[in-house]
């Protein structure tokens, strides 16, 4: 990798690595989902996406990452991200249930996120919440274009939240990936007075809006980790990372079937 100044630039070598990480943490991403029912624990959850990543040959990212103690992420309803499994903490039909996974697979990092109702069903507001984060996300990563830049990504992500009445998370935001969980530079879901480095080939970025159905406004549990809404309204998170190339930005976490 070349380090430059406020962000990484990966070499074709490394990004072979990365995209085989990121396969591997979407495959546990589209597979999770279809096994969650209501009655299970998250501790149960936790438990199945540590074997789903074992199985690509992986391991948790997450676990012992600042001393985080779980393989993934679980956050309900007004849990907006860093949710820790626990045995008595039961997923009930209609939970707006995220799951964020992280996977360490040969020294590369794969990372990505997505958010569902249990049981489907959702009402029109959680519809809302869920269709326009996950737009946010795939307007956000059109924008990772060579020459373009991060404020660019920002914008788009912003504009869809303004247009949808939905209040964007500022604390948490997407960042470099893939030799590191987190590399620079980081990926605002908002415009700020940062404008970030101009993209250029082989720049690896984990983009992941956090958006929710009330305030933007969040605070973290005293479990240290958990980060709640401060109104109690609902969060949805969504996440992809993606290689900046040439010409199209590649999804790396996109399963091509
Ligand atoms: N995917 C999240 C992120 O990108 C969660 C990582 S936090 C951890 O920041 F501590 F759990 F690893
Ligand atoms: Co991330």
């Amino acid at each position: 990798m070349s380090k430059q100044p406020g962000f990484i630039v990966h070499t074709p070598a490394e990004i072979a690595g990365i995209r085989l990480a990121a396969k591997a943490a979407a495959e546990v991403r589209e597979k999770l989902p279809r096994l969650v029912q209501a009655g299970m624990s998250t501790l149960a959850i936790d438990q199945l996406a540590g074997a789903l990543i074992a199985a690509t040959g992986g391991t948790s990212a997450f676990l012992g990452y600042h001393g985080y103690p779980a393989q993934i992420c679980i956050s309900l309803n007004d849990e907006v991200v860093h949710g820790i499994a626990r045995a008595n903490r039961i997923v009930n039909t209609g939970d707006v249930l995220s799951l964020d996974i992280g996977v360490n697979l040969n020294g590369f990092i794969g990372d990505n996120a997505t958010t569902f109702i249990v049981g489907g069903n959702p009402s029109s507001d959680i519809e809302r919440l869920l269709v326009n984060t996950e737009k946010a996300l795939m307007e956000g990563l059109k924008q990772a274009r060579s020459g373009n830049y991060i404020r660019d990504i920002s914008a788009a992500i912003e504009r869809v939240a303004r247009s949808a009445r939905l209040g964007v998370v500022r604390e948490y935001v997407g960042h470099g990936c893939g030799i590191s969980l987190h590399e620079p530079p980081e990926v605002p879901n908002f415009v700020c007075a940062y404008r970030g480095p101009r993209l250029v080939p082989g720049m690896v970025l984990a983009v992941e809006p956090m958006f929710n159905l009330g305030s933007h406004k969040v605070y973290t549990e005293s479990d240290m980790w958990t980060v709640r809404t401060a109104d109690g309204s609902v969060s949805a998170h969504f996440e992809h990372m993606v290689l900046v190339t040439e010409n199209e930005p590649e999804i790396l976490t996109w399963l091509k079937m």
